[in-house]
């Protein structure tokens, strides 16, 4: 394989999908979609379940073709070149391995897909395997691997023809918890290490966060918010967002009072405060992520009557009886058994804290 090229985070346009539009039976999938990942970046496209993530990913890959837009890469528009042109891989959900091939022979397929005869696979397959730390099962039948092995034996059957880009939709999720964990930290690092650059599709937020230098969030065949974790979790830019990545209090209210840049909502528990200046009678939600809710009187305070206490080991959740819609909870770290179902507790949290977003008016 050759040697990693230099990883550029600063170029974020190395994959330019520009105004891309995609309808299936004349219903639209995704209009005006734009999405840059920069050369080594590792991307994550996390959404619902229907939100057009497999459909921008085979947009990229070339598998379906887009009604609208261009995508370019490194420059050149790669709209309308077939997928075998492209030199980008894929590693499906269902890593589409061949079960009665052997370790070594689903390897080499990645190759003689594209045209290598038989003789030069030996090397490479030997160098892909090694990656993936696969080398003493290269003979053996891929039905009889774990889901894990075989997750690696798609990775180097991908990684073998040195694509350009690596696309990767639901890779974890035929794993168990455990082992999604391990394979998360283990592709990452290889990735890494050879500066590839890759988007991983996910519906869950744990992973994103874990394998991502940025995720963009999709809603209904939307990026609504492309950011890198910590700016997720810390400023969502929408209600959507914040309840997608991470849990948080969550208050529907409706602003009674504003003055510059803070104002007061009225909640089904009481009257809280949040940066922002909003029209009076304007509908919010309002959150708080839980490690930033204290059970002590701050600038916010409502009085929650519990309506569990989970001690999680790293840390206790305090969910708070709450109205539909709503949300009330606070983390304590470690493991806290004061705390049991129907106590009053008080739940005290800064303004600045407060995230707000308009719901209406
Ligand atoms: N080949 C297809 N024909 C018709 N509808 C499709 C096809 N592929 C996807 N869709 C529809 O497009 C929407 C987005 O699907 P998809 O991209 O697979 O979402 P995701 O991967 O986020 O779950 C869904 O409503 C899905 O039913
Ligand atoms: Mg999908």
């Amino acid at each position: 394989m050759a040697p990693p090229a230099p990883r550029d985070m600063g170029d974020s346009k190395y994959l330019d999908v520009n105004a891309v539009g995609k309808a299936f039976k004349g219903t639209s999938v995704m209009s005006g979609m734009d999405f840059r990942v920069g050369r080594g970046e590792l991307v994550s496209l996390l959404g619902p379940s229907g939100c057009g993530k497999t459909t921008l990913l085979r947009i990229i890959a070339g598998l379906t073709t887009a009604d609208s837009g261009e995508v370019l890469l490194d420059g050149r528009a790669i709209t309308s070149a077939p997928a075998h042109k492209r030199n980008i891989s894929v590693v499906f959900q269902s890593y589409a391995l061949f079960p009665h091939l052997t370790v070594a022979e689903n390897v080499a397929f990645g190759l003689r897909a594209r045209g290598h005869a038989k003789t030069d696979c030996g090397p490479k397959v030997a160098e892909a395997l090694a990656l993936v730390r696969m080398s003493d099962f290269a003979e053996r039948k891929v039905a009889a691997l774990s889901g894990g092995q075989q997750q690696r034996v798609a990775v180097a059957r991908a990684l073998i023809v040195d694509p350009v880009l690596l696309l990767l939709d639901e890779p974890f999720s035929a794993l168990d918890r455990k082992l999604r964990e391990t394979m998360q930290v283990e592709l990452k690092t290889l990735l890494r290490d050879r500066n590839m650059t890759a988007i991983f599709v996910t519906h869950d937020q744990d992973e994103a966060m874990g394998v991502s230098d940025r995720i963009a969030v999709m809603n209904a065949g939307q990026i609504e918010q492309f950011a890198t974790p910590s700016e997720l979790y810390a400023r969502p830019a929408s209600a959507f967002v914040m309840d997608f990545v991470g849990l948080s209090t969550r208050l529907n209210g409706e602003v009674i009072e504003s003055t510059e840049n803070r104002s007061t909502i009225r909640s089904a528990y009481g009257t809280v405060h949040a940066p922002g200046t909003f029209v009076p009678g304007t509908k919010v939600t309002i959150g708080v992520r839980p490690e930033l809710v204290k059970t002590r009187a701050a600038e916010n305070t409502l009085r929650v009557t519990l309506a569990d206490a989970m001690v999680l080991g790293s840390k206790t959740q305090l969910h708070g009886r709450a109205e539909a819609g709503d949300r009330l909870l606070c983390e304590v770290p470690g493991m806290n058994s004061d705390y049991a179902p129907g106590d009053t507790v008080t739940f005290g949290w800064d303004v600045a804290d407060s995230l707000v977003y308009e719901t209406g008016t």
